[in-house]
């Protein structure tokens, strides 16, 4: 190897270290943050993190600074989330959309004094995981996006839009269950039941007619049993369901009746994850106990 070789291998290897370090957390100058403050913009977007970086840039020192941490796995903010940011570096806005934060606690932004703009929007916020002092001495922010988040009632269809109370998504061998034991207990307590053999619309494809049912229903419940589970999950009917009643904010409103005693390690996945704000409900073996059913039923149903 020639020393040019050698010379230019070794910065090829300086320059794609550096890359991997800019790849970090990219430094821009001169950015005008959402109140108007021209500061530095630390940028944390996309990497997966689930807190700060400790390493923190020394421009940063003092200066007025915007930190993009949006597309990120945080999951909850404390008081030691920000602490070394805050003594450090002067933070006028703070953007964390897109993570899965359910959780702000006491004293987060104690020492962000200065912060004029906050984004926890499309997070997995509740009302009851904000302590309530969770955004107390913010005496200077302006601007506060906390949208599409968990909080109750944020529904995008108004009440009494719905013409439906249920759409039940199930395979086509459970049709004959659906029809004659789930619908006639249904009817019993007054639910109004959208599924497909009884309610099809001629002329409109399957999926169009899956997705006006369920846009026009309050509720979308899937009826998970072992042959839902051979075929049904995986069928495009289903996967579109469940994506719709989440684009629409509308996931505390997915019900899921498991039959034939299935265990609930056999559920799909998607389920799994999203256990926490799916209502649901083991159909007894034998239906000879028909209140508490009739009582069960109409507790995931009519519920709000
Ligand atoms: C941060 O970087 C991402 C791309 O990685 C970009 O989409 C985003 O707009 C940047 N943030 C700001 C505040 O400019
Ligand atoms: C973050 O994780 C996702 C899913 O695991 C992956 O597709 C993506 O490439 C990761 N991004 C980075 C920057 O590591
Ligand atoms: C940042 O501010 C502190 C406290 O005012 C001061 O001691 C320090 O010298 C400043 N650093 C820079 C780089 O200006
Ligand atoms: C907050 O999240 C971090 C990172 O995911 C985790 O290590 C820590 O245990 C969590 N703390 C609390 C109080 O939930
Ligand atoms: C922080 O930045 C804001 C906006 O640039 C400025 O008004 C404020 O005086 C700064 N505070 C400190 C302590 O530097
Ligand atoms: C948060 O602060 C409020 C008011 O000071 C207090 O009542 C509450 O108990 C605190 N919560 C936690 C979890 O420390
Ligand atoms: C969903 O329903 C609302 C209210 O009935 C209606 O305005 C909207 O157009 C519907 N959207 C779809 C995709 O059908
Ligand atoms: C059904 O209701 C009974 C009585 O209220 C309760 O004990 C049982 O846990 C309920 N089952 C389900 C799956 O909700």
């Amino acid at each position: 190897m020639t020393c040019k070789q050698r010379f230019s291998l070794i910065l090829a290897f300086c320059y794609s270290a550096l890359l991997l370090m800019t790849e970090n957390c990219p430094l821009s100058h001169k950015i005008v943050d959402d109140c108007g403050n021209v500061g530095l913009l630390w940028n944390c977007s996309g990497l997966n993190i689930s807190k700060l970086p400790t390493a923190i840039p020394s421009e940063l020192e003092n200066g007025t600074v915007t930190l993009d941490l949006s597309f990120n796995l945080f999951s909850n903010l404390t008081e030691e989330t920000f602490q070394q940011i805050a003594a450090y570096s002067n933070v006028t806005s703070v953007i964390l959309h897109h993570n899965y934060i359910t959780k702000i606690e006491n004293k987060t932004f104690r020492k962000l004094s200065n912060l004029c703009s906050l984004d926890v929007s499309f997070t997995l916020l509740e009302k009851s995981k904000i302590d309530a002092d969770a955004f107390s001495n913010l005496d200077n922010l302006k601007i506060l996006r906390i949208h599409r988040n968990n909080f109750q009632g944020d529904h995008v269809c108004e009440e009494g839009d719905f013409q439906h109370d249920v759409y039940i998504s199930y395979n086509d061998d459970d049709t004959s269950w659906v029809a004659n034991n789930l619908n006639p207990k249904l009817e019993s307590l007054n639910i109004k039941a959208w599924f497909k053999v009884r309610d099809s619309i001629p002329g409109v494809s399957q999926s169009e007619e899956i997705i006006k049912c369920i846009n026009e229903s309050r509720k979308v419940m899937f009826i998970i049993s072992e042959s839902f589970l051979d075929i049904g999950w995986s069928s495009y009917a289903v996967q579109m369901a469940i994506t719709h009643a989440f684009h629409n904010q509308r996931q505390r409103s997915i019900v899921v009746i498991i039959k034939d005693g299935l265990p609930l390690e056999r559920l799909p996945k998607e389920f799994k994850h999203i256990w926490w704000c799916i209502e649901h409900l083991r159909w007894p073996e034998d239906e000879t106990n028909d209140e508490t059913l009739l009582l069960n039923l109409s507790n995931v149903l009519l519920s709000e």
